[in-house]
């Protein structure tokens, strides 16, 4: 599907602009990718557009991967309708987690390991998730793993902080203690006002990202808000 019949169809889905949509869009198609990972599906928008993409390349898949509880609270099976209804189920792979897509990463990890080896399985990921140190920097890493040498990873984001986004939301800044989580045996601890105020993906994408050994080809998007990284070898 072009994707300038798909744009219609979809401007209305939260939460990625049309015109970073179209971004995606277009580097798949230029790139010529097959093996894809979304981390953060939501309505699936941009799923949407990387299957679409996908179709014109003349095949591929796109696993996508969301929170149960947010899927069952706020998203309503959108991902799948959209998906159905523009035709595109053949090249999406929706899945869904409790806790996070960490845990699906580390079970694709296990399936790729063979004979001591994980044998690299995605040739694009595209990171839109929690936008959190902890979760996204573990992520990397995980997603590293199962990228194919020349593969290109984007990172979301890379200017948003959770402080500034409860200011804009008129929801509460509060450091309170949270609560003794006794499954997991550790203490819910909040944020610091730093850490509040820090821009978590673009910490990872400096910090860890562009630091790598085995990455290179660093770019960002016109407004410096997504990251862009290869995978060296061939
Ligand atoms: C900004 S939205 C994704 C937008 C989507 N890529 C688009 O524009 O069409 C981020 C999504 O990540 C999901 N998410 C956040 N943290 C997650 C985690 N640890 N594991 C799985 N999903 C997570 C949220 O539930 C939310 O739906």
């Amino acid at each position: 599907m072009l994707f300038e019949d798909l744009r219609p169809k979809i401007t209305n889905l939260k939460y990625t602009h049309d015109g970073a949509v179209e971004e995606i869009y277009n580097l798949v198609r230029e790139k010529g990718f097959s093996s894809i990972l979304e981390l953060g599906t939501a309505f699936g928008k941009t799923t949407a557009a990387i299957a679409a993409a996908l179709q014109e390349n003349g095949g591929g898949f796109v696993e996508t991967v969301d929170l149960h509880v947010v899927e069952e609270r706020f998203h309503k099976n959108s991902c799948k309708t959209v998906i159905n209804d523009l035709g595109l189920a053949e090249f999406t792979i929706i899945n869904h987690e409790n806790h996070s897509y960490n845990w699906y990463l580390k079970k694709q990890i296990e399936t790729q390991l063979k004979a001591g080896k994980i044998e690299p399985k995605y040739d694009f990921v595209f990171l839109d998730g929690a936008h959190n140190f902890t979760i996204d920097g573990l992520a990397f890493h995980l997603c590293d793993r199962l990228l194919k040498p020349g593969g290109v990873i984007l990172f979301d984001d890379l200017k948003y902080n959770i402080f500034d986004l409860n200011e804009a939301q008129g929801t509460s800044n509060e450091f309170t203690l949270d609560s003794f989580d006794p499954r997991a045996r550790v203490v819910r601890t909040p944020m610091g006002e730093d850490e509040l105020k820090a821009c978590h993906v673009g910490l990872i994408y400096e910090l860890m990202v562009k630091t790598h050994p085995g990455y290179g080809d660093f770019k960002y998007s016109n407004n410096q808000n997504w990251g862009y990284a290869t995978k060296l070898g061939s």
